[in-house]
């Protein structure tokens, strides 16, 4: 049978898309191939997810409709001289390797289209927040292809490739400053006194409620902020301690410098 998907490099964010496309019914496991160096943990793949398991790159390509790059930026070279010549217009090729921008890959890809995503590690529980670009040679219906398999595990937004980087340094580098401040407010409780699995509950569920709030009221962030900072309260007194302390500011930097970063991995 013709594979849908082949998976070069199945790790983590691999694994998290194989199982909303198989929880969708995009396609049956048997339908995906999975690949990874190490036969050991190729067999691992197979057990967890059912799919087809292969340790060569470039037979796991060949009859796949789309061949998903799973594999870290520093070795996507060596994974992508495995594609060439094995890869050809009839298929498409969908990278999620960060700062790595579509016309590399189309240097050993040619004329096959190349759809280049940032998803994040919310995708491995169905909430990720993916972003996808095309490449040179990518009709909207490829495009299309892109955007339903990240559907499959969370919202996907289409950018322009320029914006690539900052999307890896706000969206994809996301779920790390939330769980640092998840972390932090934790901390904070268990500083004023609560048990520390209720401090993390209370956290928790206050950081998602809020977000949802921001997205089911369509209201600015601010003009939420505004409504629950009552005069003389306790919301205003937090507030002056964060514009104190640039809070604003920090994330802002920590953004840029991530975008800074993704830009290097690509050079
Ligand atoms: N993690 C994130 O939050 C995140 C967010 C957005 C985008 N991304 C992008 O997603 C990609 C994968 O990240 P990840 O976190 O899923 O990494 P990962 O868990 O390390 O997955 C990469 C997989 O590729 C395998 N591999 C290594 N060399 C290979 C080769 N030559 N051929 C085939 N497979 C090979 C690795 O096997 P071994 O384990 O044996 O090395 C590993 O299973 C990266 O390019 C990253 O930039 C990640």
């Amino acid at each position: 049978m013709k594979h849908r998907l082949a998976v070069v490099g199945c790790g983590n964010m691999g694994r998290a898309v194989v199982r909303g496309l198989l929880r969708e019914g995009w396609a049956e496991p048997q339908q995906i191939i999975a690949t990874n160096p190490n036969p050991e943990k190729t067999q691992a793949l197979a057990a967890e997810l059912g799919v087809d398991v292969s340790n060569d790159n470039s037979r796991a390509v060949r009859e796949a409709e789309v061949v998903l790059l799973g594999v870290k930026p520093q070795i996507i070279k060596s994974a992508l001289k495995d594609l060439r010549g094995r890869v050809g217009p009839d298929q498409l090729v969908l990278s999620i390797a960060a700062g790595i921008s579509t016309r590399f890959i189309e240097y050993y890809t040619e004329s096959t289209p190349v759809v280049r995503a940032m998803p994040n590690l919310s995708v491995t529980v169905g909430m990720g927040a993916t972003a996808v670009c095309p490449g040179t040679h990518c009709t909207p219906d490829h495009l299309q292809v892109a955007t339903d398999i990240f559907e499959s595990v969370g919202t996907v937004e289409r950018v322009s490739e320029r914006l690539m980087d900052a999307v890896t340094g706000l969206s994809g580098t996301g779920p790390m400053y939330v769980f640092h401040v998840l972390e932090a407010l934790g901390d904070a409780g268990v500083k004023m006194g609560l048990p520390r699995d209720v401090a993390t509950r209370l956290a928790m569920q206050t950081v998602r409620g809020s977000a949802r709030l921001v997205q089911e009221s369509g209201e600015h962030p601010a003009e939420l902020r505004d409504s629950v900072t009552s005069p003389g309260g306790t919301a205003i007194t937090a507030l002056h301690v964060l514009r104190k302390e640039a809070f604003s500011a920090i994330l802002m930097d920590a953004v840029e410098a991530a975008t800074r970063r993704s830009a290097e991995l690509g050079e």
